[in-house]
C-alpha cells in the first residue's frame, strides 16, 4: 500500500498534555499496514528522565532485534507514570518501565 492510498485513513491524535511543555502528536492509522516498521518510543523528557528513562532507552537499544526502531521521544503525556514507553504500530503503552523489564516488553512484540 502506498502513502497516497494510506493518507485518507490516517488521523492525528494529540496525546494529552500533563505538565510537560511539549505536547506529542502521533500519526495513528486505522489501517496498520499503512504504518512503517515497528517502533518503540521511550520518553526522554524531564519527568521520565528523573525516573531513569535514559537507562531504559539504553536497555531498549541494546536489546531490540533488527527491524525494531528505538526512538527517544518527547513527552508522551503520562508524566506521573514514567518512564513511559509506547510500542507502535500496536499502540501498546508501558509505564514505570525499568531496564530489567525491557527484555519482557521486547519478547511480547
Ligand atoms: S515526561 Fe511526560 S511522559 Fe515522560
Amino acid at each position: 500500500m502506498d502513502a497516497t492510498t494510506c493518507s485518507n485513513s490516517i488521523s492525528v491524535a494529540k496525546i494529552r498534555k500533563t505538565g510537560c511543555s511539549i505536547p506529542v502528536f502521533l500519526m495513528l492509522s486505522k489501517d496498520k499496514s499503512c504504518l512503517g516498521s515497528p517502533q518503540i518510543l521511550v520518553c526522554q523528557n524531564r519527568t521520565c528522565r528523573k525516573a531513569g528513562a535514559n537507562k531504559v532507552l539504553k536497555a531498549f537499544e541494546q536489546s531490540a532485534p533488527q527491524g525494531i526502531e528505538i526512538v527517544g521521544s518527547g513527552c508522551l503525556g503520562h508524566c506521573g507514570s514514567g518512564p513511559m514507553a509506547l510500542v507502535l504500530p500496536e499502540e501498546v503503552w508501558y509505564d514505570h518501565v525499568q531496564p530489567g523489564t525491557v527484555g519482557d516488553i521486547i519478547r511480547r512484540h
